[in-house]
């Protein structure tokens, strides 16, 4: 049996958070999420940490969350869409676990974050355009870090669980 953490990664509104709580409920593991973990920390929302400190200054901490989230094994993480673009972050997802991807076309994010106001990205007059040039940045990093990718479109969130914990090699089930 591996206590190797389950790392979820993928856009905004690709259900890491809402899929990551069913899979630790499932394999008795412990959730955590990245964004959450900040604001806990920070006791301000991410909106408010990019209006003050900007993108960089939330990457920062995003970083800084993810290597204390990752100093424990056996956990269920759910990651920030954008915590994929530093090679640091990259390098300790990989060590830290194993990383699922949740592949979800630009037309899916819409139907799920059309009304979104906590996401900073996207407050833009043409969100759609936004999370176009994002798929297209970040896709092949997803990809490249993927032990397992998975399709999420037209999916509902318990099947999805389900079949990536089918998937998932047998020692970390
Ligand atoms: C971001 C995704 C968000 C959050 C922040 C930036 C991004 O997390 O970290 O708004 O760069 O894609 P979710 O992927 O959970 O929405």
């Amino acid at each position: 049996m591996s206590h190797r953490n389950i790392i979820l990664i993928g856009p905004m509104g690709s259900g890491k958070s809402t899929i990551g709580n069913i899979i630790a409920k499932r394999l008795h593991r412990e959730f955590q999420d990245s964004d959450h973990f900040i604001e806990k920390r920070t006791g301000v929302d991410i909106a408010r940490i990019f209006d003050i400190e900007g993108e960089q200054g939330f990457r920062d901490r995003e970083s800084n969350a993810l290597s204390e989230l990752l100093r424990q094994n056996n956990r269920v993480i759910a990651t920030g869409g954008g915590s994929v673009l530093r090679q640091e972050n990259q390098q300790l997802l990989k060590q830290k676990g194993y990383i699922v991807f949740l592949d979800t076309s630009v037309n899916q994010q819409l139907r799920r974050l059309a009304r979104d106001k906590k996401r900073p990205l996207l407050q833009t007059e043409n969100p759609r355009a936004r999370l176009e040039t994002l798929f297209e940045e970040r896709r092949p990093i997803y990809l490249d870090l993927a032990d397992l990718a998975i399709k999420t479109d037209k999916r509902v969130a318990r099947r999805l669980a389900a079949d990536i914990i089918n998937q998932l090699p047998d020692n970390l089930k």
